[in-house]
């Protein structure tokens, strides 16, 4: 089992069995964050950096605290109150940070390719932790380890990704890492939020929820990106939940035993209804955020073996 990459940029360079070999070392990390005792010491001696240039809840904590509990030292820079405000470029930012010597740089930007440019002018591993509408790759994985984990597998699922697939590297990701595994992904959506191209992906694509979600075994919805749309993409929000907002009534479309997934943060009664994300009997909501933490830290152990030119070779 190999894991050949300098720095996790996206899904898109990633091998099948480098993705297997991530995911059967974050499921050690999920029984290590389940212990009483939450320390492990890969990361041990070496400065992780945090750079979220876009807000953000759960993917910076998560980041956070996979580096404390494999022994990082971690600094969070608060990109609002830096010098980006008072008009120091990306790149003049990075070398700032490079001088410092960090050894994992984690990078969240609103601008799609901020985070390869980066990777570019530093000489430490680079993680994105989402640049724009481009990629989110430990999204990606840490939804396949909670699928892997209800499903018993992660190929020949059925897999619909429902809402706003245009504006969402949490999709784009996904749809990568979902096809490389070979599994059978249906778009589902109005065709105002699906992206021009779409059908060189190798997706189903659907302006249907009821006929989109017939037989799915896996329900993942995406948070309306409003942040990123200049209007005229939707009737109104209303109109919007009518149609494509899953509720009982559509699930019911789905296989019996189907997960439902979003990534957080839930617009409640717009994309998704409440009483459905919260059904622990469907919901998986929560457990993606555990995983979160356990493929950070699986993401960051491999980086710094590579960082360390350890043997990559795992004993798993
Ligand atoms: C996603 C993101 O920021 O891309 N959130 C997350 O990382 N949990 C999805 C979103 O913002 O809708």
């Amino acid at each position: 089992m190999r894991f050949d990459q300098r720095h996790l940029l996206g899904i898109e360079p990633l091998r099948p069995d480098e993705i297997t070999t991530l995911l059967d070392l974050a499921e050690r990390y999920v029984t290590l964050s389940r212990a009483r005792d939450k320390h492990a010491n890969a990361l041990a001696g070496l400065t992780q950096i945090n750079m979220f240039f876009e807000n953000s809840t759960r993917t910076q904590s998560s980041f956070e605290l996979a580096g404390k509990r494999l022994g990082a030292d971690v600094m969070n820079m608060s990109m609002q109150a830096s010098s980006i405000k008072k008009g120091e470029t990306l790149i003049d930012t990075a070398l700032t940070l490079n001088a410092m010597h960090p050894d994992l740089l984690v990078v969240r930007h609103p601008h799609s390719g901020a985070v390869d440019l980066l990777a570019q002018k530093v000489n430490c591993a680079v993680i994105n932790a989402g640049d724009g509408r481009h990629e989110h790759p430990t999204q990606a994985l840490l939804d396949a380890l909670t699928i892997r984990r209800a499903k018993g597998r992660l190929h020949r699922l059925n897999i619909a990704i429902c809402g706003d697939i245009a504006h969402s590297r949490v999709a784009r990701s996904n749809l990568l890492l979902l096809h490389k595994m070979e599994n059978r992904i249906r778009l589902v959506g109005p065709s105002t939020l699906m992206p021009s191209g779409i059908a060189d992906f190798g997706a189903e694509v659907y302006d249907n929820m009821e006929k989109g979600l017939k037989d799915v075994d896996v329900v993942m919805m995406l948070r309306l990106q409003k942040e990123r749309m200049d209007g005229g993409f939707i009737p109104s929000e209303r109109e919007y939940y009518h149609r494509w907002g899953l509720d009982a009534e559509k699930l019911a479309h789905a296989k019996p035993d189907a997960i439902v997934m979003h990534p957080g943060p839930m617009n409640r009664g717009v994309e998704i209804d409440g009483t459905i994300a919260d059904d622990i009997n469907r919901s998986v909501i929560q457990e993606q955020v555990e995983m979160g933490v356990a493929v950070r830290m699986a993401a960051m152990d491999l980086l710094a073996r590579n960082l360390r030119a350890r043997p990559t070779e795992l004993a798993v």
